[in-house]
């Protein structure tokens, strides 16, 4: 099946082709830059700017997979949850375009896509490689410039063009942490569709707690890659900061108290900021916290459920530090650990696509063209 999906529920645009598992193409728009002004994700700037890029980065995607709209057999979006404003353009606009076509139409999850997306892995084969299957992201603070053709660029630039592809031949039940800018979640994955939470953050997500708390130390929006950077020569035991939850047997996490200890830290040795090393151990010491609270919850749910797999994707995902601590912990207790590739741990329309097909394949029935964006859809 060959399947367009769009992604569109916080901060970026997206648009991918997928077929028989293959990512044939993936373009993400990120509207970082834009939001960084302001601290935050702005609402109704995220949806102005969907609006904007909507079209092109569509095209985009079409082009790069070199698929034409004519040879789609489905079209897919995420329909919640996420900001409103920015679900409503591509969700309905994918409504339209399925419409257009006459084929069928899948409103997706966005945390149930997460969920799989650690199975879309790079291909070590050549084979029946696809000419243009490398993601392309494209970071803008305004309009989205006009999309050139990068094939031939790229190819210069990288040898092998990447190829991505979905593959679900190691997959059992496993314990799914999903972690990002607005969602902490542990999720019990039964079998293929079926899941439940375990526990989610009862406060901030960590990637909010990574976010501000980098703010406190003057760090730029989102600050998480960047302490993730800093950190790397700070000292993680230089600042005893809280695990909240920690000792807590459930699996849910907390996660505003490590940053009000920051503010006060900061608040009462304000001069800590003047000092280059002194940030590096803070990012370091904040970072130790989130990750190791991340890690215990996580191999704890997985003993306690008897699973044998862990997996791990969202924003945070993207952490050093947290990738090397799940995997050692995951090595010690034999936990097969798969965690999401870092180009597919933001948000992206290729694992929207890629779950959109898996269940279209299994049966499950198309969504009618005048169902509506679920902002507070639940993962059940
Ligand atoms: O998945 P994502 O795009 O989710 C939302 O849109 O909410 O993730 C964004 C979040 C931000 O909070 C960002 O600071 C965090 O993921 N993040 C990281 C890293 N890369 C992104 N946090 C820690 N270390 C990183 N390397
Ligand atoms: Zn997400």
């Amino acid at each position: 099946m060959t399947l367009l999906a769009i992604e569109t529920s916080c901060d970026e645009t997206s648009a991918a082709v997928v077929r028989h598992g293959e990512v044939l193409s993936s373009v993400i728009s990120s509207q970082i830059k834009l939001h960084a002004e302001y601290g935050g994700v702005v609402p109704e700037l995220a949806a102005r700017e969907h609006l904007r890029n909507l079209a092109p980065v569509t095209e985009a995607a079409l082009q790069e997979a070199r698929v034409r709209p004519g040879e789609l057999e489905a079209v897919a979006a995420t329909q919640g949850p996420g900001l409103p404003a920015a679900l409503l353009v591509g969700f309905k606009a994918a409504q339209a375009f399925a419409f257009a076509l006459g084929k069928p139409f899948l409103g997706i999850h966005h945390h149930e896509a997460h969920l799989y997306s650690p199975w879309i892995a790079e291909s070590t084969t050549r084979e029946g490689r696809h000419p243009a299957g490398e993601f392309q992201t494209i970071q803008h603070a305004g309009k989205l410039p006009a999309l050139p053709d990068r094939t031939a660029d790229r190819e210069r630039r990288t040898g092998t063009p990447k190829r991505f592809i979905a593959d679900f031949s190691t997959f059992q039940p496993n314990v799914s942490l999903i972690v990002s800018g607005g969602h902490t979640l542990l999720v019990l994955v039964e079998a293929e569709f079926r899941h439940r939470v375990l526990g989610s953050t009862v406060d901030d997500a960590a990637g909010e707690c990574f976010d501000k708390a980098g703010k406190l130390m003057g760090l730029p929006y989102p600050a998480g890659p960047e302490i993730d950077r800093l950190a790397e020569a700070g000292n993680p035991k230089a600042f005893d900061f809280p695990r909240p939850l920690l000792g807590d047997p459930g699996a849910d996490f907390s996660f505003s108290g490590l940053k009000t200890s920051v503010r006060y830290l900061l608040r009462d040795h304000p001069d800590l900021l003047h000092h280059p090393q002194s940030v590096r151990d803070l990012c370091a010491s904040a970072q130790a916290a989130i990750v190791e609270v991340l890690v215990a919850k996580t191999i704890r749910a997985a003993k306690r459920h008897g699973v044998r797999q862990v997996t791990a994707s969202g924003g945070v995902t993207c952490n050093r530090a947290l990738r090397r601590e799940l995997a050692r912990a995951c090595q010690t207790e034999g936990f097969a650990l798969r965690l999401a590739d870092t180009g597919l741990c933001t948000d992206n329309a290729a694992m929207i696509g890629v779950l959109a097909e898996r269940k279209l394949s299994a049966g499950v029935p198309p969504t009618p063209l005048d169902q509506e964006i679920k902002p507070g859809w639940a993962l059940a």
